[in-house]
């Protein structure tokens, strides 16, 4: 028997070989925790909603016959049209809606088309670590190997904290990683890097610096904006041994510096960049599953075939809706507006550890700050469940403060390999994108947190 199943009923090794994610931990936690309501600061979702003008058009898309039927799997031709005519200016030419954009269930769907789409058991995908965990099993599904690429910090070390951009990828590494069998690369930008200047400017480097660099490297939850010559180095190495590029620009919309998409580096490079988007993101409406994929045409045609085959089409009101969001928005002054916001949120949610006197993240992009939590001693007593007390620190952490201070957070090494997660095991990821209120409740409880610092 396996879990119940019978031998010859056993689920496959896909499924089965995973230990329980992230996400359920901390919402089964959360739900079941003393302190209730508990202020949940700990997946990306939104605590509030789409602008009126893309909430009006989801109900007025309701109203229509042919908005409640099945879209064209590739994706229903005004949203196309409507990303096509966004994103054009950023190609500096007119892109094809039929033949270079592709609707998908969410990013995370478009992804896993774009794996299933091109890759056969063996192949090699190559990824920055930290990653974002979805990224795995959607890669491991059709049977690709992935590689892991870090990056390292600058040559002159720990005494320059005047530029973060010059965190780098060692390019030979990457080189190294890349073999006949590697067919493609995953990028994730815009994220944010800024930890390393505050921890240092608070003087509270919590390992040696080196390894500190090494927390701070890529990727949602702890990211970097790549470089335009970073970004220009991968395209050519892409470009040398011919391999897909895979671009999740999901938070494209939510950057503070500026950020350059690698698809509009070269022609070259465009020819094998593939770049996600999700209008979740971009919205607020992350329930809504509506997420893209913009390429050149032979390599969109089939994702598109894979995600006929995975789930045939997307939802299409919603779809409708996100046309009217795209069509709408530079006029509405939404994208503008949004990173006000978001920055707004950030400055008021952190004050908190300023006043705790504990180091975190100045985001340039997205709306995750990390906070260095290593001054906080958990009692050594504390009683864990067994499967938060064989997990690292951090997982700990993040139970007893929703125990003890009623506040969810996620623990990020879960975006680490095992032999790396120690360094990130003394950090606590937290979504900022929450009401107001919320944000100050969340900063209340956590003063709480003070008897527990040393
Ligand atoms: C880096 C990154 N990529 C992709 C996604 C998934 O986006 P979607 O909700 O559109 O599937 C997320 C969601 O958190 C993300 O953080």
């Amino acid at each position: 028997m396996t879990n119940g199943l019978p031998a010859k009923l056993k689920p496959a090794a896909r499924v089965t070989g995973q230990r329980q994610d992230v996400w359920s931990i901390i919402n089964e936690a959360a739900a079941a925790s003393p302190q209730q309501p508990i202020v949940n600061m700990g997946q990306g979702f939104f605590g509030y909603n789409p602008p009126d003008f893309i909430i009006n058009a989801a109900k007025a898309a309701l109203d229509k016959v042919d908005c409640n039927q099945y879209s064209p799997t590739k994706g229903r031709p005004r949203l196309k049209k409507a990303i096509a005519d966004a994103y054009s200016p950023f190609w500096g030419r007119q892109l094809n809606p039929d033949t270079e954009v592709t609707i998908t269930t969410g990013a995370n769907e478009g992804m896993l088309s774009a794996f299933m789409a091109f890759i056969e058991p063996g192949d090699e995908v190559i990824l920055f670590e930290p990653f974002f965990d979805q990224y795995i099993s959607n890669i491991e599904m059709p049977g690709g190997k992935i590689v892991y690429v870090p990056l390292h910090p600058p040559k002159d070390g720990p005494t320059t904290t005047s530029s973060a951009a010059n965190w780098a990828i060692d390019f030979d590494e990457l080189e190294k990683a890349i073999t006949p069998k590697t067919k493609m690369i995953v990028l994730n930008t815009p994220r944010r890097l800024l930890l390393f200047l505050r921890l240092i400017r608070l003087g509270i480097p919590p390992y040696p610096l080196p390894s500190l660099l090494l927390t701070i490297k890529t990727d949602n939850p702890v990211g970097k904006v790549f470089s335009k010559e970073e970004l220009q180095k991968i395209g050519d190495l892409c470009v040398k041994h011919e391999i897909i590029i895979l671009s999740d620009e999901v938070y494209d919309r939510l950057y503070y510096v500026p950020f350059t998409r690698v698809a509009t580096l070269s022609p070259e490079i465009e020819r094998l960049t593939l770049t996600v988007g999700s209008a979740g993101k971009n919205f607020y409406a992350t329930g809504w599953r509506v997420g893209w994929l913009m390429g050149p045409a032979p390599l969109i045609q089939y994702v598109s075939a894979a995600h006929t085959r995975i789930c045939y089409s997307s939802v299409s009101p919603l779809q409708e809706a996100c046309a009217v969001g795209f069509e709408q928005a530079e006029g509405e002054g939404f994208w503008d507006q949004t990173v006000r916001d978001m920055r707004g949120k950030i400055a008021r949610f952190v004050a908190v550890f300023d006043e705790l006197g504990l180091p975190y993240s100045d985001p340039e992009g997205g709306y995750f700050v990390m906070v260095n939590m290593q001054k906080v001693q958990v009692p050594a007593d504390y009683p864990f469940p067994p499967h938060v007390a064989s997990r690292p620190r951090d997982f700990k952490l993040a139970w007893f403060m929703i125990q003890e201070i009623g506040v969810a957070a996620i623990p990020p090494t879960e975006f680490y390999t095992d032999a790396n997660a120690w360094i990130a095991e003394d950090y606590m990821r937290f979504a900022v994108c929450k009401e107001d209120d919320v944000l100050e409740a969340a900063k209340e409880r956590l003063r709480g947190l003070k008897k527990y610092i040393k």
